[in-house]
């Protein structure tokens, strides 16, 4: 059977970056498969939250699940921690994983930075703790942008080597799924670094909450260069702002970044970021006012909240249960 699994952490600002690179795939992939969309609350402590920002962050990442058109009905919403059972996977994985394996996790390193000594051991063993996300549920495939690839391969290898040490064909081999035009969203303010929602300036991102108002400033105001836009992609090389830009525009339209071109063929960066600000404006203006009408009335949200634990923890313990009895935990 094929069942999509993915997180989001509700830590900061959820911003384009999230939306074109997961968000908008999860909505989609509901067509075909059983999906299970997760807050990831435990994640997000890997890095110190304050306690209310953190609450209040976990119904925000709910809404724009369901302010992006998921259906709450028809697949699981959830947060992390109102199932146990992921944090005992998680330890189970921890007696899997190689040292050698997370050490070279290249998130860890750049979320770590110099201060290596000083990060969570959280923070360490992190891809564990996704891993057992995905494989709790046996999910086949997880819709991501390009920087969780890595991580998608250390679940992988923590899959291969759980089934090889215990002499099982338990859990699958998961597939990545990174789709579009824009997987890797870069920062508005410098091409070559990742948006993201811990960049301290707010203009180097789009965040999912933003009105129109701000969205036109801060494509406006976005990082250029002096040529004007090339015919195709192939004139894209060495412009990462360029690139960026039409990459976003092209997964906005729903189109490639070679039609995307020959429609700016030649043209100044003012007259397609107009182009740009509408197009933007015009999709996440929609899930933002959803979003602001949703958290207006938080009972809602949490009500999604508490019918997927329910339904993902009928599934979670059930496996947690058999995987018991792989490693040979005894229940007398
Ligand atoms: P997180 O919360 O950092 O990001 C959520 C999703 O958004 C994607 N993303 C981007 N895509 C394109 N351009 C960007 N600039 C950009 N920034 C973020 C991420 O790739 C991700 O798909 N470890 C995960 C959360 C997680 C998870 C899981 C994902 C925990 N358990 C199990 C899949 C399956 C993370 O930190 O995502």
């Amino acid at each position: 059977m094929n069942r999509v699994f993915s997180g989001v952490q509700p830590s900061g600002n959820l911003h384009l970056g999230n939306y074109l690179g997961a968000i908008r795939n999860f909505v989609r992939l509901q067509e075909e498969y059983e999906c299970i969309y997760c807050v990831v609350d435990l994640h997000a402590i890997t890095m110190w939250q304050d306690p209310a920002e953190l609450r209040s962050n976990t119904r925000t990442v709910t809404a724009a699940f369901l302010a992006a058109g998921i259906d709450p009905k028809a697949q699981i919403i959830f947060n992390q921690s109102q199932v146990p059972a992921h944090a005992e996977l998680a330890w189970i994985f921890h007696c899997v994983a190689r040292l050698g394996w997370l050490s070279r996790m290249t998130q860890f390193k750049e979320k770590a930075g110099k201060k290596r000594e000083n990060a969570s051991v959280g923070l360490y063993v992190y891809p564990d703790l996704m891993a057992a996300d995905i494989l709790l549920y046996k999910a086949t495939h997880v819709p991501v942008g390009e920087d969780q690839k890595q991580h998608l391969e250390l679940c992988r290898d923590i899959a291969q080597k759980f089934n090889h040490d215990f002499g099982v064909a338990y859990f699958p081999l998961v597939e990545p799924l990174i789709l579009g035009e824009a997987t890797r969203v870069m920062s508005l303010r410098d091409g070559t670094r990742k948006m993201s929602k811990s960049d301290p300036s707010d203009y180097s991102r789009i965040n999912l909450t933003d009105d129109a108002t701000a969205i036109a400033r801060k494509i406006r105001r976005a990082k250029t260069d002096p040529e004007p836009l090339p015919g195709s992609p192939e004139g894209l090389r060495g412009r990462p702002e360029a690139d960026n830009l039409i990459g976003i525009y092209a997964a906005l339209a729903d189109t490639s970044k070679e039609e995307a071109c020959r429609r700016f063929d030649g043209a100044q960066f003012s007259t397609f970021k107009e182009a740009l600000a509408e197009l933007t404006v015009s999709t996440l203006g929609r899930i933002g006012a959803e979003m602001r009408r949703l958290l207006a009335d938080p009972g809602y949200v949490d009500s999604v909240l508490r019918d997927g634990r329910a339904r993902a923890s009928a599934i979670a313990e059930a496996n947690l249960g058999e995987i018991h009895g792989i490693v040979g935990l005894l229940r007398p």
